[in-house]
């Protein structure tokens, strides 16, 4: 498969908000490898969708978690998508993960996304650290997702490329705000006791979330496929 054919299958829907999941499993469920990191049970063919499912997203949201986990940084641009993608990192703590900090240098906008529970003085902490127009609040005890994502489409910001981790693609399945799940399973098992791609509470309505398969790949083992839930 081309990789303009890849582009042409996972292009996104034109909605006026569009939110994709996107995790790698092994074939026993796995989020991680025995290193606690996704990197370590990712492959090639799975490498390959994830670029392809960046390049068409205007912000890549995050569980604090991944961001310090994971070592992300403010993403640059690519071949296929010169105007970089927001990283926008979804915190309760209101704590600022180093990865957000990353020097402007040509990359994306970084974004924090938290919930009045930080407080005042993490919040003038984060404002002062990204500046004032990168600080969203939204929601009191928690991060109020709807709130949230409808405030980054109000700024263009409307294919959201959600990366993790299984604690913040919780919350968002539960507050039905997922559009659709892009998957990789890989021809791996690793045992252990290492977290599955989706943590929290069950999910309800009424037994879990129902998610209707749109597309299914194969290249060497890896399964990779596309779910939506409406
Ligand atoms: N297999 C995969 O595709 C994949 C993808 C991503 C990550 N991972 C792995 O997953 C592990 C991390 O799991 P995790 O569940 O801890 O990750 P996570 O969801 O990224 O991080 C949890 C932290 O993020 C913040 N957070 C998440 N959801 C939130 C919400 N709804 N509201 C407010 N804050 C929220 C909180 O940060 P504060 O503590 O700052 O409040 C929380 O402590 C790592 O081992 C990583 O490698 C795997």
């Amino acid at each position: 498969m081309t990789a303009a054919d890849l582009v042409g299958l996972y292009a996104p829907p034109a909605r006026r908000r569009w939110v994709r999941s996107n995790m790698v499993s092994t074939l026993d469920g796995s989020a991680t490898g025995a290193d606690g990191r996704s990197g370590s049970v990712n492959t090639p063919s799975d490498h390959r969708v994830f670029a392809v499912l960046r390049d068409h997203a205007d912000a890549v949201l995050v569980g604090a978690g991944t961001v310090r986990d994971e070592g992300y940084t403010r993403l640059s641009p690519t071949r296929r998508s010169p105007v970089p993608a927001a990283l926008v990192a979804v915190t309760r703590s209101g704590r600022v993960p180093e990865g957000l900090r990353t020097p402007t240098d040509g990359r994306g906008a970084g974004l924090l996304v938290t919930c009045s529970a930080a407080g005042e003085r993490r919040l003038g902490r984060a404002r002062s650290v990204l500046g004032d127009e990168n600080v969203l609040v939204r929601g009191d005890d928690t991060v109020d997702l709807p709130a949230a994502l409808d405030a980054l489409a109000e700024r263009g910001l409307r294919r959201v490329l959600l990366e993790g981790g299984p604690s913040l693609l919780g919350t968002a399945l539960a507050a039905g705000v997922v559009d659709e799940m892009a998957l990789s399973l890989v021809p791996r098992v690793v045992g252990g006791d290492n977290p599955r791609i989706v943590a929290g509470p069950p999910l309800t309505a009424p037994d879990g979330v129902a998610l209707r398969p749109h597309l299914l790949l194969e290249e060497s083992g890896t399964l990779c496929g596309l779910w939506r839930t409406r």
